[in-house]
Protein backbone atom coordinates (compact mmCIF):
# COMPACT_ATOMS: atom_id res chain seq x y z
CA UNK A 1 0.00 0.00 0.00
CA UNK A 2 1.25 3.51 -0.55
CA UNK A 3 1.61 5.84 2.36
CA UNK A 4 0.91 9.79 1.38
CA UNK A 5 2.23 11.95 4.28
CA UNK A 6 -0.30 14.90 4.30
CA UNK A 7 0.73 18.10 6.26
CA UNK A 8 -2.51 20.58 7.22
CA UNK A 9 -4.81 17.36 6.46
CA UNK A 10 -7.37 18.65 8.95
CA UNK A 11 -8.04 21.69 6.95
CA UNK A 12 -10.37 22.31 3.97
CA UNK A 13 -8.39 21.66 1.20
CA UNK A 14 -6.78 18.40 2.92
CA UNK A 15 -9.46 16.86 4.28
CA UNK A 16 -10.75 16.31 0.81
CA UNK A 17 -7.05 15.11 -0.69
CA UNK A 18 -7.20 12.98 2.60
CA UNK A 19 -10.68 11.04 1.62
CA UNK A 20 -9.66 10.91 -2.01
CA UNK A 21 -6.38 9.34 -1.03
CA UNK A 22 -7.82 6.62 1.48
CA UNK A 23 -10.90 5.99 -1.06
CA UNK A 24 -7.70 4.85 -3.53
CA UNK A 25 -7.05 2.28 -1.05
CA UNK A 26 -4.35 4.74 0.13
CA UNK A 27 -2.80 5.04 3.51
CA UNK A 28 -2.50 8.47 5.07
CA UNK A 29 -0.58 10.28 7.93
CA UNK A 30 -1.84 13.59 8.67
CA UNK A 31 0.75 16.36 10.40
CA UNK A 32 -1.63 19.24 11.85
CA UNK A 33 -1.64 21.75 14.95
CA UNK A 34 -4.98 22.07 14.68
CA UNK A 35 -4.81 25.67 15.04
CA UNK A 36 -7.53 26.25 12.15
CA UNK A 37 -8.28 22.34 11.33
CA UNK A 38 -11.38 20.10 12.13
CA UNK A 39 -10.19 16.72 13.53
CA UNK A 40 -13.59 15.63 13.90
CA UNK A 41 -14.09 15.92 10.12
CA UNK A 42 -11.34 13.69 9.34
CA UNK A 43 -11.46 10.11 8.05
CA UNK A 44 -11.12 7.60 10.94
CA UNK A 45 -9.11 5.60 8.61
CA UNK A 46 -6.56 8.69 8.29
CA UNK A 47 -3.92 8.29 11.53
CA UNK A 48 -3.45 11.84 12.84
CA UNK A 49 0.12 13.43 14.22
CA UNK A 50 -0.89 16.01 15.94
CA UNK A 51 1.71 18.90 16.11
CA UNK A 52 3.51 21.35 14.10
CA UNK A 53 5.16 22.13 10.77
CA UNK A 54 7.98 24.21 12.15
CA UNK A 55 9.18 20.93 14.55
CA UNK A 56 11.42 19.58 11.52
CA UNK A 57 12.76 16.56 13.56
CA UNK A 58 8.56 15.59 13.51
CA UNK A 59 8.59 16.16 9.74
CA UNK A 60 11.34 14.33 8.92
CA UNK A 61 10.20 11.17 10.71
CA UNK A 62 6.61 11.26 9.32
CA UNK A 63 8.37 11.15 6.03
CA UNK A 64 10.72 8.54 6.81
CA UNK A 65 7.67 6.29 6.93
CA UNK A 66 5.48 7.45 3.65
CA UNK A 67 5.96 7.33 -0.41
CA UNK A 68 5.35 10.43 -0.73
CA UNK A 69 4.49 14.14 0.57
CA UNK A 70 1.91 16.74 0.63
CA UNK A 71 2.08 19.82 2.09
CA UNK A 72 -0.80 21.75 2.46
CA UNK A 73 -0.47 23.21 6.34
CA UNK A 74 -0.27 26.78 6.52
CA UNK A 75 -1.27 30.14 7.85
CA UNK A 76 -3.64 30.32 4.90
CA UNK A 77 -5.46 33.74 5.23
CA UNK A 78 -4.08 37.05 4.47
CA UNK A 79 -6.08 38.56 7.81
CA UNK A 80 -4.80 35.87 9.71
CA UNK A 81 -0.80 36.10 8.53
CA UNK A 82 -1.02 40.15 8.46
CA UNK A 83 -2.08 39.37 12.23
CA UNK A 84 1.54 37.68 13.43
CA UNK A 85 3.76 37.64 10.62
CA UNK A 86 6.23 36.58 12.41
CA UNK A 87 4.64 33.13 13.36
CA UNK A 88 2.95 33.04 10.03
CA UNK A 89 6.71 33.28 8.32
CA UNK A 90 7.77 30.19 10.76
CA UNK A 91 4.66 28.16 9.50
CA UNK A 92 4.56 29.31 6.01
CA UNK A 93 8.45 29.33 4.57
CA UNK A 94 9.81 27.75 7.10
CA UNK A 95 7.07 24.77 7.29
CA UNK A 96 7.80 24.89 3.81
CA UNK A 97 11.60 24.67 4.38
CA UNK A 98 10.81 21.73 6.83
CA UNK A 99 8.58 19.75 4.05
CA UNK A 100 11.03 20.26 1.79
CA UNK A 101 14.13 18.63 3.45
CA UNK A 102 11.96 15.85 5.16
CA UNK A 103 11.15 14.76 1.56
CA UNK A 104 14.74 14.90 0.45
CA UNK A 105 15.96 12.81 3.32
CA UNK A 106 13.43 10.50 2.43
CA UNK A 107 14.06 10.56 -1.03
CA UNK A 108 10.59 10.68 -1.42
CA UNK A 109 8.10 13.12 -3.95
CA UNK A 110 6.95 16.59 -2.55
CA UNK A 111 3.47 18.11 -3.98
CA UNK A 112 4.07 21.60 -2.27
CA UNK A 113 0.61 23.73 -2.30
CA UNK A 114 1.60 26.94 -3.06
CA UNK A 115 -0.64 29.89 -3.90
CA UNK A 116 -1.26 32.05 -6.76
CA UNK A 117 -1.07 34.93 -4.31
CA UNK A 118 2.71 34.78 -5.39
CA UNK A 119 1.89 36.52 -8.45
CA UNK A 120 0.37 39.95 -6.83
CA UNK A 121 -1.16 42.10 -9.40
CA UNK A 122 -0.53 40.30 -12.33
CA UNK A 123 -3.32 42.53 -14.33
CA UNK A 124 -6.39 41.50 -16.07
CA UNK A 125 -4.64 38.39 -18.73
CA UNK A 126 -4.67 34.63 -18.12
CA UNK A 127 -1.63 34.92 -15.78
CA UNK A 128 1.08 31.85 -16.81
CA UNK A 129 3.55 30.09 -14.58
CA UNK A 130 6.33 31.82 -16.46
CA UNK A 131 4.76 35.22 -15.54
CA UNK A 132 7.32 37.10 -13.06
CA UNK A 133 6.45 36.97 -9.48
CA UNK A 134 5.35 40.27 -7.33
CA UNK A 135 3.95 39.45 -4.13
CA UNK A 136 1.55 41.80 -2.35
CA UNK A 137 1.47 40.26 0.81
CA UNK A 138 3.95 38.39 3.78
CA UNK A 139 1.20 35.12 2.70
CA UNK A 140 2.54 35.31 -0.57
CA UNK A 141 6.03 36.23 0.07
CA UNK A 142 6.52 33.58 2.08
CA UNK A 143 4.73 31.19 -0.41
CA UNK A 144 7.17 32.55 -2.69
CA UNK A 145 10.28 31.62 -0.77
CA UNK A 146 8.79 27.93 0.30
CA UNK A 147 8.77 27.79 -3.36
CA UNK A 148 12.56 28.46 -3.77
CA UNK A 149 13.15 26.10 -1.19
CA UNK A 150 11.90 23.20 -3.78
CA UNK A 151 13.15 24.72 -6.67
CA UNK A 152 16.93 24.50 -5.02
CA UNK A 153 16.30 21.07 -3.54
CA UNK A 154 15.39 19.55 -6.54
CA UNK A 155 18.37 20.77 -8.14
CA UNK A 156 19.72 18.39 -5.77
CA UNK A 157 17.47 15.25 -6.10
CA UNK A 158 14.09 16.23 -4.79
CA UNK A 159 10.84 15.74 -7.32
CA UNK A 160 8.82 18.70 -6.58
CA UNK A 161 5.91 19.77 -7.72
CA UNK A 162 4.27 23.15 -6.68
CA UNK A 163 0.69 24.15 -7.38
CA UNK A 164 -0.33 27.33 -7.19
CA UNK A 165 -4.19 27.33 -6.48
CA UNK A 166 -6.51 30.44 -7.28
CA UNK A 167 -9.49 30.72 -5.23
CA UNK A 168 -10.70 27.37 -3.92
CA UNK A 169 -14.19 26.67 -3.03
CA UNK A 170 -16.80 24.08 -2.30
CA UNK A 171 -18.26 21.92 0.38
CA UNK A 172 -16.42 21.91 3.75
CA UNK A 173 -15.01 25.20 3.84
CA UNK A 174 -16.20 26.90 6.66
CA UNK A 175 -18.45 30.07 6.76
CA UNK A 176 -17.58 30.91 10.62
CA UNK A 177 -14.25 31.67 10.88
CA UNK A 178 -13.60 35.48 11.16
CA UNK A 179 -11.55 34.84 7.66
CA UNK A 180 -13.99 33.09 5.98
CA UNK A 181 -13.56 33.37 2.14
CA UNK A 182 -16.17 35.07 -0.32
CA UNK A 183 -17.87 32.46 -0.99
CA UNK A 184 -18.87 30.60 1.99
CA UNK A 185 -20.00 33.90 3.44
CA UNK A 186 -21.95 35.12 0.83
CA UNK A 187 -23.28 31.53 0.75
CA UNK A 188 -24.07 32.11 4.71
CA UNK A 189 -25.65 35.53 4.20
CA UNK A 190 -27.88 34.54 1.73
CA UNK A 191 -29.16 31.48 4.09
CA UNK A 192 -29.95 33.33 6.87
CA UNK A 193 -31.38 36.82 4.74
CA UNK A 194 -29.19 38.88 5.44
CA UNK A 195 -27.30 40.85 2.56
CA UNK A 196 -24.22 40.14 0.48
CA UNK A 197 -21.49 42.32 1.44
CA UNK A 198 -19.00 43.16 -1.51
CA UNK A 199 -15.62 45.09 -0.86
CA UNK A 200 -15.67 47.62 -3.68
CA UNK A 201 -17.81 47.79 -6.59
CA UNK A 202 -17.98 44.12 -7.13
CA UNK A 203 -16.25 44.00 -10.13
CA UNK A 204 -13.13 43.07 -8.85
CA UNK A 205 -12.90 39.18 -10.42
CA UNK A 206 -11.52 35.66 -9.39
CA UNK A 207 -10.55 31.72 -11.17
CA UNK A 208 -13.00 29.55 -8.62
CA UNK A 209 -11.76 26.38 -8.77
CA UNK A 210 -14.31 23.71 -7.09
CA UNK A 211 -11.99 21.54 -4.92
CA UNK A 212 -12.71 18.04 -6.35
CA UNK A 213 -11.02 19.83 -9.64
CA UNK A 214 -8.00 20.59 -7.25
CA UNK A 215 -8.05 17.51 -5.91
CA UNK A 216 -7.65 15.57 -8.97
CA UNK A 217 -4.65 18.16 -9.62
CA UNK A 218 -2.75 17.58 -6.94
CA UNK A 219 -3.20 13.58 -7.27
CA UNK A 220 -1.88 13.87 -10.78
CA UNK A 221 1.16 15.88 -9.60
CA UNK A 222 1.81 13.08 -7.03
CA UNK A 223 0.84 10.16 -9.50
CA UNK A 224 2.31 11.61 -12.86
CA UNK A 225 5.48 12.97 -11.10
CA UNK A 226 8.69 14.22 -13.13
CA UNK A 227 12.37 14.76 -12.44
CA UNK A 228 13.19 17.82 -10.83
CA UNK A 229 10.34 20.62 -9.86
CA UNK A 230 7.77 21.93 -12.01
CA UNK A 231 5.14 24.38 -11.44
CA UNK A 232 1.45 24.40 -12.27
CA UNK A 233 -1.47 26.66 -11.46
CA UNK A 234 -4.60 25.29 -10.13
CA UNK A 235 -7.08 27.00 -11.93
CA UNK A 236 -10.10 27.06 -14.76
CA UNK A 237 -9.35 29.84 -16.52
CA UNK A 238 -12.02 31.34 -16.37
CA UNK A 239 -12.69 34.84 -14.40
CA UNK A 240 -16.07 35.57 -12.41
CA UNK A 241 -16.75 39.23 -10.72
CA UNK A 242 -17.65 39.41 -7.24
CA UNK A 243 -21.07 40.57 -8.45
CA UNK A 244 -21.47 37.89 -10.64
CA UNK A 245 -20.62 35.44 -7.85
CA UNK A 246 -23.66 37.06 -5.25
CA UNK A 247 -26.23 37.31 -8.00
CA UNK A 248 -25.38 33.55 -8.95
CA UNK A 249 -25.82 32.48 -4.94
CA UNK A 250 -28.61 34.94 -4.73
CA UNK A 251 -30.51 33.03 -7.02
CA UNK A 252 -29.65 29.57 -6.09
CA UNK A 253 -30.05 30.17 -2.46
CA UNK A 254 -33.35 31.97 -3.51
CA UNK A 255 -35.38 34.68 -2.15
CA UNK A 256 -35.04 37.97 -1.67
CA UNK A 257 -30.93 39.03 -2.12
CA UNK A 258 -30.15 42.39 -1.11
CA UNK A 259 -26.55 43.14 -2.70
CA UNK A 260 -24.51 45.93 -0.30
CA UNK A 261 -21.46 47.67 -2.02
CA UNK A 262 -18.98 48.89 0.67
CA UNK A 263 -15.57 50.22 0.39
CA UNK A 264 -12.82 48.73 -1.20
CA UNK A 265 -10.42 46.12 0.11
CA UNK A 266 -6.58 47.66 0.73
CA UNK A 267 -4.00 45.91 -1.47
CA UNK A 268 -6.52 43.58 -3.33
CA UNK A 269 -5.78 42.99 -7.09
CA UNK A 270 -8.37 44.12 -9.22
CA UNK A 271 -8.14 40.50 -11.55
CA UNK A 272 -6.81 37.28 -10.27
CA UNK A 273 -6.52 34.33 -13.60
CA UNK A 274 -4.92 31.92 -14.21
CA UNK A 275 -3.75 29.64 -17.56
CA UNK A 276 -4.56 26.12 -16.83
CA UNK A 277 -2.71 25.22 -20.04
CA UNK A 278 0.18 24.07 -18.22
CA UNK A 279 -1.97 21.58 -16.22
CA UNK A 280 -3.68 20.57 -19.25
CA UNK A 281 -0.24 20.09 -21.13
CA UNK A 282 1.48 18.03 -17.98
CA UNK A 283 -1.26 15.73 -16.85
CA UNK A 284 -4.16 15.81 -19.16
CA UNK A 285 -5.46 18.25 -16.28
CA UNK A 286 -8.46 20.36 -16.98
CA UNK A 287 -11.59 21.58 -13.93
CA UNK A 288 -14.79 20.27 -15.18
CA UNK A 289 -16.78 21.56 -12.68
CA UNK A 290 -18.69 24.83 -13.88
CA UNK A 291 -19.24 27.13 -11.22
CA UNK A 292 -23.04 26.78 -11.27
CA UNK A 293 -22.75 23.38 -10.64
CA UNK A 294 -19.48 23.82 -7.47
CA UNK A 295 -21.85 26.37 -6.09
CA UNK A 296 -24.85 24.39 -6.12
CA UNK A 297 -23.34 21.82 -3.96
CA UNK A 298 -21.72 23.51 -1.84
CA UNK A 299 -25.28 25.38 -0.85
CA UNK A 300 -27.00 22.13 -0.48
CA UNK A 301 -23.59 21.19 1.74
CA UNK A 302 -24.14 24.71 3.53
CA UNK A 303 -27.47 24.15 4.08
CA UNK A 304 -26.74 20.96 5.72
CA UNK A 305 -24.87 22.20 8.41
CA UNK A 306 -26.97 24.94 9.01
CA UNK A 307 -29.97 23.07 10.21
N1 LIG B 1 -8.37 27.71 0.01
C1 LIG B 1 -7.84 28.39 -1.01
O1 LIG B 1 -8.54 29.05 -1.78
C2 LIG B 1 -6.34 28.36 -1.24
C3 LIG B 1 -5.83 29.07 -2.34
C4 LIG B 1 -4.46 29.04 -2.56
C5 LIG B 1 -3.63 28.31 -1.74
N2 LIG B 1 -4.16 27.63 -0.69
C6 LIG B 1 -3.24 26.87 0.16
O2 LIG B 1 -3.74 25.55 0.34
C7 LIG B 1 -3.35 25.06 1.62
C8 LIG B 1 -4.58 24.58 2.38
O3 LIG B 1 -5.50 25.66 2.49
P1 LIG B 1 -6.94 25.47 3.15
O4 LIG B 1 -7.85 26.37 2.43
O5 LIG B 1 -7.26 24.04 3.30
O6 LIG B 1 -6.66 26.12 4.59
P2 LIG B 1 -7.13 25.62 6.03
O7 LIG B 1 -6.87 26.74 6.98
O8 LIG B 1 -8.52 25.09 5.96
O9 LIG B 1 -6.15 24.42 6.33
C9 LIG B 1 -4.84 24.62 6.79
C10 LIG B 1 -4.54 23.48 7.74
O10 LIG B 1 -3.19 23.62 8.18
C11 LIG B 1 -3.15 23.44 9.60
N3 LIG B 1 -2.00 24.18 10.10
C12 LIG B 1 -1.85 25.52 10.17
N4 LIG B 1 -0.66 25.81 10.72
C13 LIG B 1 -0.06 24.63 10.98
C14 LIG B 1 1.19 24.27 11.56
N5 LIG B 1 2.05 25.21 12.00
N6 LIG B 1 1.50 22.97 11.69
C15 LIG B 1 0.64 22.00 11.27
N7 LIG B 1 -0.57 22.28 10.74
C16 LIG B 1 -0.90 23.58 10.60
C17 LIG B 1 -4.48 24.00 10.08
O11 LIG B 1 -4.84 23.52 11.38
C18 LIG B 1 -5.42 23.49 9.00
O12 LIG B 1 -5.88 22.20 9.30
C19 LIG B 1 -2.61 26.19 2.29
O13 LIG B 1 -1.24 26.01 2.09
C20 LIG B 1 -3.08 27.42 1.56
O14 LIG B 1 -2.13 28.47 1.63
C21 LIG B 1 -5.49 27.64 -0.41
Amino acid sequence: MTRYLVTGGCGFIGRHLTATLLEGGHGVTVLDDLSSGNPASLPPAARLEEGCVTDARTLARLAEATDGVFHLAAIASIAAVEADLGRAHAVNAGGAANAVAAATRSRVPLVLISSAAVYGDAGSGAVSETHPCAPLSAYGADKLQGEQHALDAAANGLSAAIVRPFNVYGPGQGADSPYAGVIPSFIAAALSGTPLRIDGDGSQSRDFIFIDDLIRLLSAAMEQRQPGALIVNGCTGTATSVTALAQEIGRICGGDIRIDPGPGRAGGVQCSLGNPGRAEELFGFRARIPLQDGLQHTVTWQRGTAS
